[in-house]
């Protein structure tokens, strides 16, 4: 009894000693860390882009430092400093307000970290790189998707019986959302100068949240006495808010609607026949982009991709100074005629999650029984 007590305590501190060793093998190796800085985790994208770099970046040997500030500006400049205090070779950060976040992002450069704009702009010269989607692009594509709907060219709409449209803007302190605001502005404003469109209400939806864009909705629908045929929001999270309004004046599916992201409710919320129009970003290219680049940039080896940027026009502002390295990747409209084909059959969102309470016999069939029949035929 005794001597097995010894033989198992023995046995214990081999296991102990090994154990002690591994550990400071890895502690001599000191991996490099890298900062993930997310505005929130509201946004369905920004969870799953999370997920993506920090698979990524651990791959590559990094240890990750991932923190979200649940919209709260001061929070993610505090935790941003925090990860320069850690040490940090690099930060990508989505910031919660491009012009905030420069005072951080400019004392981390100032330490030699590398920080990398991820998909919203940061208004410093500091920056390293900056990597997103043609955003104007995004806003073009909402504008056109809901004229489509509206058959805008058909003859019905004059300047004598305009479009009654409503515009919903990100969150202000986005730069993204004035990106989607200028190519969405784009499209509308020749009708709006022949009086084809008539602007009924014009509002910016802070910290593009559901429930801000749901109380925005209903009281524009009170104050036109529900007398609205369009509505161009900006994302999906925000899209989805307002159609929670426009549904209880039994106006879902009857005024049409942009969003953005492709997300699972808002495509669920398309193949329905609800919401008009969503954009597809593919994050699955932008995550690993990002990677890459910080990868480069911690080795300090070149990124040939990059391209010289004016900030003034990254901005939409002609007085803002100084340029950025950016890169951007190209941006898909998503309407109920291609979702299937775009966002199902390419993987980007589950068919179980898409075709959520649609009748099994008005669903198409899944993807793998459609190349299942194709391998059959051919
Ligand atoms: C992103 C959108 C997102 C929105 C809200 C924007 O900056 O580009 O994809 O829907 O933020 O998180």
């Amino acid at each position: 009894m005794h001597s097995k007590f010894v033989r198992v305590l023995s046995i214990l501190f081999v296991f102990a000693l090994v154990l002690g060793m591994s550990v400071s093998v890895v502690r001599g190796q000191d991996p490099i860390k890298v900062g993930l800085s997310f505005s929130d985790f509201a946004t369905e994208r920004w969870r799953n882009e999370e997920i993506l770099m920090r698979g990524l970046l651990e791959d590559l040997g990094y240890e990750v430092i991932s923190q979200e500030a649940n919209h709260d500006v001061v929070l993610q400049n505090n935790q941003i400093d925090n990860m320069v205090t850690q040490g940090v070779a690099a930060i990508i950060v989505v910031a919660e307000d491009g012009d905030a976040a420069a005072t951080a992002v400019d004392a981390a450069a100032a330490a030699g970290v590398h920080v990398l704009a991820y998909d919203r702009l940061i208004k410093s010269p500091n920056i390293a790189a900056y990597l997103s989607f043609n955003n104007v692009e995004v806003g073009r594509q909402q504008a056109l998707g809901v004229l489509a709907a509206l058959d805008i060219d058909g003859g019905t709409w004059t300047a004598e019986n305009p479009v009654r449209l409503v515009k919903l803007g990100g969150s202000p302190t986005d730069n993204n959302a004035i990106l989607f605001r200028q190519g969405q502005d784009e499209i509308l404003q020749p009708y709006v100068d022949s009086g084809v469109i008539q602007v009924v209400a014009d509002q910016w939806v802070d910290n593009w949240d559901a429930t801000n864009a749901l109380r925005i909705m209903e009281n524009v629908l009170t104050a036109q006495n529900n007398e609205i045929d369009a509505v161009v929001a900006s994302n999906d999270g925000t899209a989805l808010g307002a159609l929670q309004a426009l549904a209880a004046q039994g106006l879902a599916g009857v005024v049409p609607i942009s969003g953005q992201d492709a997300t699972a409710d808002g495509v669920n919320s398309i193949v329905r026949g609800q919401l008009t129009v969503s954009i597809l970003k593919d994050i699955r290219d932008l995550s690993p982009l990002a990677v890459e680049l910080i990868d480069a940039l911690i080795k300090g080896e070149d990124i040939p991709e990059l391209q010289t940027f004016t900030m003034a026009e990254l901005t939409n502002d002609p007085a803002r100074e100084g340029e950025v390295q950016a890169y951007f990747l190209p941006v898909f409209q998503v309407n109920a005629e291609n979702a299937y084909d775009l966002v199902v059959a390419s993987g980007f969102q589950a068919y179980d999650d898409v075709y959520r309470d649609v009748p099994e016999n008005e669903r198409p069939p899944r993807p793998e029984m459609m190349e299942a029949t194709a391998e059959a035929s051919s």
